[in-house]
């Protein structure tokens, strides 16, 4: 199949994520876009479709939608999913789709992971990762003619997320949080960096790993404060909170006074994840796509004036 006539179907395009990887996807010469939208959202991707994109009104969370998944991807390349959301998501609606992607013979589906790297947590350790694990055990045992090309980029270098989410930082205060020794390497990569490694994989036509690694920058927790303060010429304080074990306990804590508030607890399964060394990225392969200089941390901070 030529560039020339690449469809490449993308669900999540309302998204964060997927609304970038839209816009890459839109610049490609050659590149037909196809984006999965449920009922609900349809009015946010107006612009989309007043650009030629074309939309398919289509619920993932539904099982009955078999026959309009076939259509959706139908003559496709590649299938992108940059969706979120629980297992009804994650692993069973990423299922269908992939199931979907097998019938109509599409050559590559990327997975919602977009994450660090899951496959070196253990069961328990993060509950959004065990999801994508258990997609990608059972992704494994759907088809095996659909190259499953899951990208991993470590957290995302965001004020939403590494900045926000992650509780590592409190930049109204000056303040940065650390548990353990902060030696081991941690990986960052902005959303629209991540969203051109994924424009380029969705289009490759080599056959891609499937597991493909990229990373605008490594760095242990004393390279990420310091990154910070070159970036924004202010000084940040640490405050070291206990070792990785008194972590343990307090996620423990949280997690049994407010079991239903995931939002309590999640965080610290990422942070830990990341400053146990257990999340880092094993095979960084930016050099695959060499026009792509992603963006360093000093280089964001200072661009979002954090
Ligand atoms: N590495 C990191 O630090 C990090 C941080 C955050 C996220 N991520 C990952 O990045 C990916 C994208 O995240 P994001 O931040 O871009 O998410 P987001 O902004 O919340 O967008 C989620 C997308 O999923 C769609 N969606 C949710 N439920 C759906 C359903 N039932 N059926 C169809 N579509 C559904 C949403 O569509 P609607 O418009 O219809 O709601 C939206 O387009 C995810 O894999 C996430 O795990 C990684």
């Amino acid at each position: 199949m030529s560039e020339a006539s690449k469809v490449v179907v993308l669900a999540g395009a309302t998204g964060d994520l997927g609304s970038l990887i839209a816009g890459l996807l839109l610049e490609k010469p050659g590149v037909r876009l196809r984006v999965l939208v449920r009922p609900e959202s349809m009015a946010k991707v107006a612009t989309l479709r007043e650009q030629g994109v074309e939309i398919v009104e289509v619920d993932l969370a539904r099982p009955d939608q078999e026959r309009l998944l076939d259509e959706a991807v139908s003559g496709a390349f590649c299938v992108i999913s940059a969706i979120q959301g629980g297992p009804d998501i994650i692993v069973d609606a990423q299922l269908r789709l992939l199931a979907a992607a097998c019938r109509a013979g599409v050559r590559r589906f990327i997975p919602s992971n977009f994450s660090y790297n899951i496959f070196g947590l253990d069961e328990g350790d993060n509950i959004n990762s065990d999801d994508r694990r258990a997609f990608a055990r059972a992704a494994d045992e759907t088809c095996g003619d659909v190259e499953v090309v899951q990208i991993q980029i470590g957290a995302f270098l965001d004020r939403k997320v590494l900045f926000g989410f992650l509780g590592a930082f409190d930049l109204g205060e000056g303040r940065a949080f650390l548990w353990g020794d902060g030696n081991a390497a941690m990986d960052f990569t902005t959303y629209a960096d991540a969203a051109r490694f994924t424009a380029e994989v969705a289009v490759d036509e080599a056959s891609v790993p499937g597991v493909f690694e990229v990373a605008g920058e490594s760095l242990d927790f004393h390279g990420l404060v310091k990154a910070y303060e070159d970036g924004s010429g202010k000084s940040v304080t640490v405050s070291r909170l206990g070792s990785l074990a008194d972590l343990d306990d307090e996620l423990e804590r949280r997690r049994q006074a407010e079991p239903d508030n995931m939002f309590a607890w999640l965080p610290l399964m990422y942070w830990r994840a990341m400053l146990s060394g257990k999340a880092k990225l094993q095979s960084i392969a930016n050099g695959r796509y060499p026009h792509i200089k992603p963006t360093t941390v000093a280089e964001y901070v200072r661009s979002e004036g954090l």
